[in-house]
């Protein structure tokens, strides 16, 4: 990792597993002091001692990205904490039974937009308050492949995380001039507890998602820390808006 962020403040949502906790790793080992929101305590704590063990402090809070008054809570405790906030990922999010759009569930559907669409809206609200306040800041969401494609049986998943481009888009040209940089990444298919369930009762259908993936492999949850941490950097200070995709080459077909 050839960022240093010392000195820095970063935030990430979803850190307990998987890409968030990856990236939080990441930017602790690049010199960050790291605020590691999830929703268990004790997951989340655990998360943060693994993390800590390489760089400075790691502050593990419990939050629920969905409940916005939570999210607003748990910014204020890492400037409260930390110091500051510099840099964060908006990665939290979950997904929910493949259904095609006529017998998918509305609970589903509700569930999926509240923690993937509006818990990234609720962190980028409060971040941005503050990062305002310090004249500077890098917003990096979580989007997906399926921010820009579709996927059937996955319409609210695929909603979601389109929703996710509309606000990165949007909240990059409000704050452009204001010296914060919005963007997203966009990850293909990672080897994440997201892919467990496919794992274990579809093998097949993830043999097949596999073949799909041009380099031929899953992604590994470092590969999208790395991306991240190069959106946060100076080396993308002239980059905005954008969705960088993480895909081994899936969207380039
Ligand atoms: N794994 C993939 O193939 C893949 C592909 C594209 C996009 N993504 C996106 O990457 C992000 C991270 O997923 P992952 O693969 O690391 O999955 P993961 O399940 O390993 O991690 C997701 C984390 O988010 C947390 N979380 C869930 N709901 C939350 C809430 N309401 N508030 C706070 N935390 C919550 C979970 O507890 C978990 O620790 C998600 O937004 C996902 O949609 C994943």
């Amino acid at each position: 990792m050839t960022e240093n962020f010392a000195g820095k403040v970063a935030l990430v949502t979803g850190a307990a597993s998987g890409l968030g906790l990856a990236t939080a790793k990441a930017f602790a080992e690049a010199g960050a002091a790291v605020a590691m929101l999830d929703l268990d305590e004790e997951s989340i704590a655990r998360a943060a001692s693994v993390a800590q063990s390489s760089g400075p402090r790691c502050l593990p809070i419990a939050c629920d990205v969905s409940d916005e008054s939570a999210v607003r809570d748990a910014i204020a405790r890492t400037v409260h904490e930390l110091g500051r906030l510099d840099m964060a990922f908006n990665n939290a999010g979950i997904m929910v039974d493949r259904a095609d759009t006529a017998e998918a569930s509305g609970e589903d559907f509700d569930r999926v937009v509240a923690v993937n669409l509006r818990g990234v809206w609720s962190c980028m609200k409060y971040e941005l308050q503050q990062m305002v306040r310090q004249g500077s800041g890098a917003i990096v969401n979580c989007s997906s492949i399926g921010g820009v494609a579709g996927g059937p049986g996955l319409g609210a998943y695929h909603a979601a995380k389109h929703g996710v481009m509309g606000l990165t888009k949007t909240a990059g040209l409000e704050y452009a001039a204001k010296g914060i940089r919005v963007n997203a990444v966009l990850p293909g298919v990672f080897d994440t507890s997201m892919n467990d369930s496919l794992e274990e009762e579809q093998p097949e259908m993830l043999e097949k998602i596999k073949a799909e993936v041009p380099i031929g492999r899953l992604g590994k949850p470092e590969e999208v820390a790395a991306a991240v941490l190069f959106l946060c950097g100076p080396g993308a200070s002239m980059i905005i808006g954008h969705g960088l995709a993480v895909d081994g080459g899936f969207l380039a077909r």
